[in-house]
């Protein structure tokens, strides 16, 4: 087996072991899949500053967000149907997460409930809430996260509708996997993964299981039932309405420019997560990173700004941090990690990540991620509009 250093390995490797149509999926983006790429080369756009001998023996990469502390700045980002990668699912995150000192963030769309993971795992979870038009059953849903011990909410508002992966189209890509003649030489030709999905039970949105009464359960009905929820009319009452409802930390995620990020923190978000869904959603739209400052800007002095969307190294992780980002959210690459290796691939990923921080920390001279600040930056960090230019519009206006 190839040697996994970086999380590029950690990829092929999962490539290999998944049937082409399932890394797909995970691997892919929306349309051109422009903005997913830009994520990666927002990254390439800047260097690194370092300075010499202001460093320390041992660097911290201990931080606080959404008022939890953790050993890592790198939290598990939400991801649908995760045991598509890897029968353990999203227990090997939740898993992992608690191993490294960090936490998962469990998806509404996940392939084991919420408290089924909950069940599994000594350390309380997140949970992650999309738009729904129906109130009564995102509140089951959200009373659900709450029994199983979520303390953090994160509603994701960049999914007022699905975005179109074209991958998918091609490939066949359905929910449930569907063996016919287009799919058939791809799945069969990986035949562990095939026996992980015929002896473990049905793929399904196990949050969904039973919330539409009389309902049918089956895969494809609970996937449609969470397209047809979602509500391209939610507004910002609705997340005020969700503020009031929910008593525990709430994180606006999909926020991609200032005056979000304002009207988030006006409506009672504790954090707004600065993201493009890795580009699967809007294609066309900046990388996360381009926006990065002018978030900041606006509102990084009142709130958590999180980071999300291309993280694939520690020196991503440093920049986002000196450009201001509290935390960042990984999504495909634990993924792929749970492709390969169970849980145990989930914290390999971690691993990685961790040690490329530390010593990108000692490289350039920083005792801690809490005292990376922009000065360590060089290059066009410029932010697609910057806030002054946006104060100056609303000015006007
Ligand atoms: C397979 C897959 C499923 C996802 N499902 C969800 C989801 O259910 N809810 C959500 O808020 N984001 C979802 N996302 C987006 C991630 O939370 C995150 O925004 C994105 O993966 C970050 O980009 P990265 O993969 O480059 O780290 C999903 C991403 C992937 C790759």
């Amino acid at each position: 087996m190839t040697r996994i250093i970086n999380l590029d390995d950690l990829r092929l490797a999962a490539k290999r072991k998944l049937p082409r149509l399932v890394f797909d999926f995970i691997d892919g983006g929306a349309e051109d899949e422009r903005t997913m790429r830009s994520n990666r080369e927002a990254f390439g756009k800047l260097t690194l500053a370092p300075r010499l001998l202001a460093g320390g023996a041992k660097r911290d990469q201990s931080i606080t967000v959404a008022g939890q502390s953790f050993r890592t700045p790198v939290l598990l980002a939400p991801t649908g149907l995760s045991r598509l990668a890897g029968r353990q699912g999203e227990l090997a995150a939740a898993r992992a997460a608690a191993s490294r000192g960090t936490v998962s963030i469990v998806s509404s769309a996940s392939s084991m409930s919420v408290d089924e993971v909950a069940r599994g795992v000594d350390a309380p979870q997140w949970f992650q809430l999309y738009p729904w038009g129906d109130w009564d059953l995102t509140k089951t849903l959200v009373d659900r996260a709450r029994n199983a011990g979520s303390d953090t909410l994160v509603v994701t508002l960049e999914v007022p509708v699905t975005g179109a992966r074209e991958r998918d189209y091609r490939s066949g890509m359905t929910i449930p996997v569907r063996i016919n003649p287009n799919t058939a030489l791809d799945v069969m030709s990986h035949p562990r993964w095939l026996l992980d999905l015929v002896t473990s039970k049905p793929i399904t949105m196990a949050n969904l299981v039973g919330l539409r009464v009389g309902r049918s359960n089956s895969a494809a009905s609970l996937a449609q039932l969470n397209m047809d929820l979602l509500n391209p009319a939610y507004s910002w009452d609705d997340v005020s309405r969700l503020r009031e409802e929910w008593k525990g930390k709430l994180l606006v995620k999909g926020i991609m420019s200032a005056a979000d990020a304002r009207i988030a923190v006006d409506r009672g978000a504790d954090g707004v997560v600065v993201s493009n869904h890795g580009g699967r959603q809007a294609d066309a739209i900046p990388a996360s990173l381009d926006v990065l400052p002018e978030v900041v800007a606006a509102v990084g002095h009142q709130t958590d700004v999180v980071f999300d969307g291309g993280i694939r190294r520690g020196t991503d992780v440093v920049m986002a941090m000196a450009l201001g980002a509290k935390a960042e959210l990984v999504g495909r690459p634990w993924m792929y990690g749970l492709a390969v290796g169970g849980e145990s691939g989930v914290a390999k990923m971690l691993d990685i990540l961790s040690e490329e921080i530390d010593r990108t920390l000692a490289l350039i001279g920083a005792p801690s991620v809490a005292a990376l600040n922009p000065s360590l930056i060089r290059g066009t960090a410029v932010p697609v509009s910057s806030s002054g230019i946006l104060d100056a519009l609303e000015a006007s206006l």
